[in-house]
């Protein structure tokens, strides 16, 4: 049985006003029919923690023999049009259909939580990669993004109140702690299956994440694409920097019809410390000691 919250307002609802409560987590949507294939490779994340920008990374991976990265249809179609997410993207029979006929290895993105993810997922070789951030810098980086959340317009929490429901779990895909910790330990019980990643080590060393990354999806680089440098130009061409010029994020709309320049603003790490007052940080690093105790996974926020 699904309990349901209705008329919610955007920095809630996550580009609907409903959220189910499915599986002990608020949805938003969830997909349970698609049918994965041995060869997938799915991206998965709680939203605002830097799923565009894995799509980008590992679109380019992926296909880095088959289009230069000057050609690439990242730059024209974004990460979004060339990685579609499975809950927002190919909901309909004729969708599940066209992605049948997509390249091998087909990548997917999905913001659902672990135990919520479609069987065939879990039970097949598909790889999953997760994305995770710290939870304040998420919350902030939603909540700048909630204005562009389309039929929202008129409903708009205070921060104070936002920020107040986020630490109670009560936001899209949440509670934050329980999706952390889904693909946490999923991640150390079939690590060739999960890669548990945060935004802020990859913002630190992304040539080292980016050869872990394709090494994960059995397409390691070679030392010929070592020595040419290739690693560093498919980090530059990822980068927030870089992404905030193609084409793609000046014209082209991401999930839900939102802008796909909404997806790429700072990318910086601690932006949410200009925005939280030193007893909202401290809320949540106590949220996060509770939570996450005894599970070997944790955040610095304020470093
Ligand atoms: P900020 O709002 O803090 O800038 P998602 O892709 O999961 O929706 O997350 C969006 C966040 O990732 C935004 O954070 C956005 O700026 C950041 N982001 C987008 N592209 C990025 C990139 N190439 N490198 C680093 N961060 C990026």
């Amino acid at each position: 049985s699904l309990e349901l919250l209705q008329n919610l307002p955007a920095e809630i609802g996550m580009g609907g006003n409903l959220l189910y409560l499915y599986q002990g987590f608020w949805c938003p949507q969830f997909q349970q029919h698609f049918k994965a294939q041995e060869t997938d490779i799915i991206l998965a994340s709680i939203p605002k923690s830097g799923t565009t920008w894995l799509k980008a990374l590992i679109y380019t991976i992926v296909n880095r023999s088959r289009y230069s990265l000057e050609k690439s249809p990242l730059l024209t179609s974004g990460p979004h049009g060339v990685v579609p997410f499975l809950e927002f993207d190919i909901s309909s029979e004729n969708h599940f259909q066209e992605q049948d006929r997509l390249p091998n290895p087909r990548i997917f993105g999905t913001h659902s939580p672990y135990p919520a993810l479609p069987c065939s997922l879990k039970d097949s070789g598909a790889k999953i990669v997760y994305v995770c951030r710290n939870p304040v810098d998420m919350f902030i980086s939603y909540w700048k993004f909630s204005v562009n959340i389309p039929k929202e317009e008129e409903k708009h929490l205070s921060l104070e109140d936002a920020f107040d429901k986020f630490c109670q779990g009560l936001h899209g895909y949440g509670p934050f702690w329980d999706h952390l910790l889904g693909y946490w330990k999923a991640s150390l019980e079939r690590p060739d299956k999960v890669l548990f990643l945060k935004y802020e080590d990859m913002k630190k060393n992304a040539v080292l994440y980016n050869r872990k990354l394709a090494s994960f999806v059995g397409l390691p680089f070679s030392m010929d694409e070592e020595k040419r440098g290739l690693i560093e130009e498919i980090s530059r061409l990822c980068s927030v920097e870089s992404m905030k010029s193609y084409e793609a994020t000046r014209t082209c709309t991401g999930p839900l019809g939102i802008p796909a320049s909404a997806f790429i603003r700072k990318g910086e790490v601690g932006d949410s410390l200009n925005h939280l007052t030193p007893s909202m940080v401290s809320r949540v690093e106590n949220l996060i000691r509770e939570k996450l105790q005894d599970s070997g996974l944790s955040f610095f926020l304020s470093s």
